[in-house]
């Protein structure tokens, strides 16, 4: 590079260019050309604000439209060449402005800094984002709530600990993913209004003596209403740390989810058979039939925590206003929303194509003595025990099952009666896993019915 063009942007103050190591690592526009698009957005509204206030001539304000226009069109076909020495899309852009339009793209920058136009086509950027994780979060609970509806009445083994613990619903299991994924969905709209204010107009730091409109960029731009404090506007990063946030928690829900899908899809559980379209074979191993996708959707949740943790730490320490280190937000961003889409996505895609095998999740339902507590309450409810007494004899009863390696419904009333007398025959209706899950009629439990109503809620909700 010529010191010629160093000095393009920033004029007589440099009579050098600088050191190649100092471009390399000075230089953004290897990644934030993601932010074209927005980029020229940005600079669309602001000309027109211009030219509305009387900053620009209206000739001046329509040369730099056209121009604009032309550019969007190259990079979007892939034309535009990209030039390091330019550092960033901001000047790349206005650089091939002034190739194309002469002198009035000069006139651009009035009023303006690249601390207040990149906080603004970062946002853009975000939001967008935000508004696809919305999309994605929605398709994915229609998803669950199809695979719920199906089952609502299809008993499976309830876990703690990973242990058997009592009979639940497939529809249940499924429906509290939807609580999970629609508290995301709730979070990422509140991140969304949160910080939907526009930076533009706060110039470097401290706004601007031109008689700017800030207003009407920002409603040019689908902004609610201009950022409040112009040091605050340039050197505000929480939209992303609020988006890497929203994320994280989502990519864990996500991640809780594949590693259940793991588990039940392996040969001990056969829980569930995931379609051939998001499966992988084994290179060696003819008979299998691997989980990919749900192995990788539970590993992204690292790099998105990552990136969440790296942009918290680099602005953990900085001083109003802008800094270089805020060049930094960008491809942990990036990275992340380009993984969680994919995660959202796939995780869609496989409970779409799933099928919960019934009789598998039917036999593992009743193992393992899982309606041990149903005894234990029907001890408390017909025979008055208190439930300490219950459990114990639950307890006993259990211990005696396995070891006539039986489960609890195998026991004979007899046997039953040795250990406390006041049972009777009555006590096998509640043993039978259907039995068990139609009696958790609490609000939010397990039962079919209330599964079904929070299925309907949820249709509501959605609309
Ligand atoms: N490429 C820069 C970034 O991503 C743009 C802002 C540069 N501003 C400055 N004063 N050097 O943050």
């Amino acid at each position: 590079m010529s010191d010629k063009d160093a000095n393009k942007m920033w004029g007589g103050r440099f009579a050098a260019g600088p050191d190649a190591i100092m471009e390399a690592i000075n230089a953004s526009i290897g990644f934030d050309k993601r932010m074209a698009a927005q980029d020229i957005a940005g600079s669309r509204a602001h000309a027109a604000m211009l030219a509305d206030t009387g900053i620009v001539e209206r000739s001046d304000a329509e040369a730099i439209r056209e121009g604009l226009l032309t550019i969007l069109s190259e990079i979007e076909a892939g034309d535009f060449a990209f030039s390091t020495a330019l550092e960033d899309i901001h000047m790349n852009v206005e650089a091939r402005l002034k190739d194309l339009i002469g002198e009035p793209a000069g006139r651009l920058h009035t009023a303006r800094s690249r601390n207040d136009q990149v906080a603004t086509d970062f946002k853009l950027w975000v939001r967008d984002q935000l508004d696809a994780f919305e999309a994605g979060l929605l398709a994915l609970i229609t998803a669950l709530i199809g695979q719920a509806e199906a089952g609502a009445d299809w008993v499976m083994p309830g876990f703690t600990h990973l242990q058997t613990a009592q009979p639940v619903t497939w529809g249940h299991h499924m429906m509290a993913y939807v609580e999970m994924f629609g508290r995301d969905l709730g979070r990422v709209r509140d991140a969304r209004a949160r910080m939907n204010e526009s930076p533009l107009g706060a110039a470097a730091l401290a706004g601007t003596s031109f008689p700017i409109d800030r207003d009407v960029t920002a409603q040019a731009l689908g902004f609610d209403r201009p950022a409040a404090n112009s040091l605050d506007a340039v050197s505000d990063r929480d939209f992303a740390l609020e988006f890497l946030s929203c994320a994280s928690i989502c990519a864990m829900h996500l991640s809780r989810f594949a590693e259940e899908l793991v588990i039940w899809s392996s040969a001990q559980f056969r829980f569930v058979t995931l379609s051939d379209r998001f499966s992988t074979g084994s290179s060696i191993m003819p008979q299998k039939k691997n989980p990919d996708a749900a192995e990788l959707i539970r590993a992204k949740v690292g790099r998105i925590f990552g990136a969440q943790t790296a942009l918290m730490m680099v602005m953990k320490g900085l001083p109003l206003a802008y800094s270089k280190d805020m060049q930094e937000d960008k491809e942990q961003v990036f990275d992340a929303a380009d993984n969680l889409m994919l995660a959202l996505a796939a995780m869609d895609g496989m409970v779409r194509d799933m099928t919960a095998n019934r009789d598998c999740l039917a036999a593992a339902a009743g193992s393992g003595f899982s309606t041990a507590t149903d005894l234990a309450d029907w001890l408390v409810r017909v025979l008055g025990l208190p439930f300490r007494d219950a459990h114990h004899i639950t307890g006993s009863l259990v211990g005696m099952a396995e070891k006539a390696g039986c489960d609890l419904p195998d026991l004979t009333l007899a046997q039953m009666k040795s250990v406390h007398d006041g049972i009777t025959g009555d006590v096998f209706d509640v043993l039978g896993v259907e039995n068990s899950v139609n009696s958790r009629m609490s609000y939010g439990g397990t039962a079919p019915e209330q599964v079904r109503r929070q299925v309907q809620r949820w249709k509501e909700i959605l609309g």
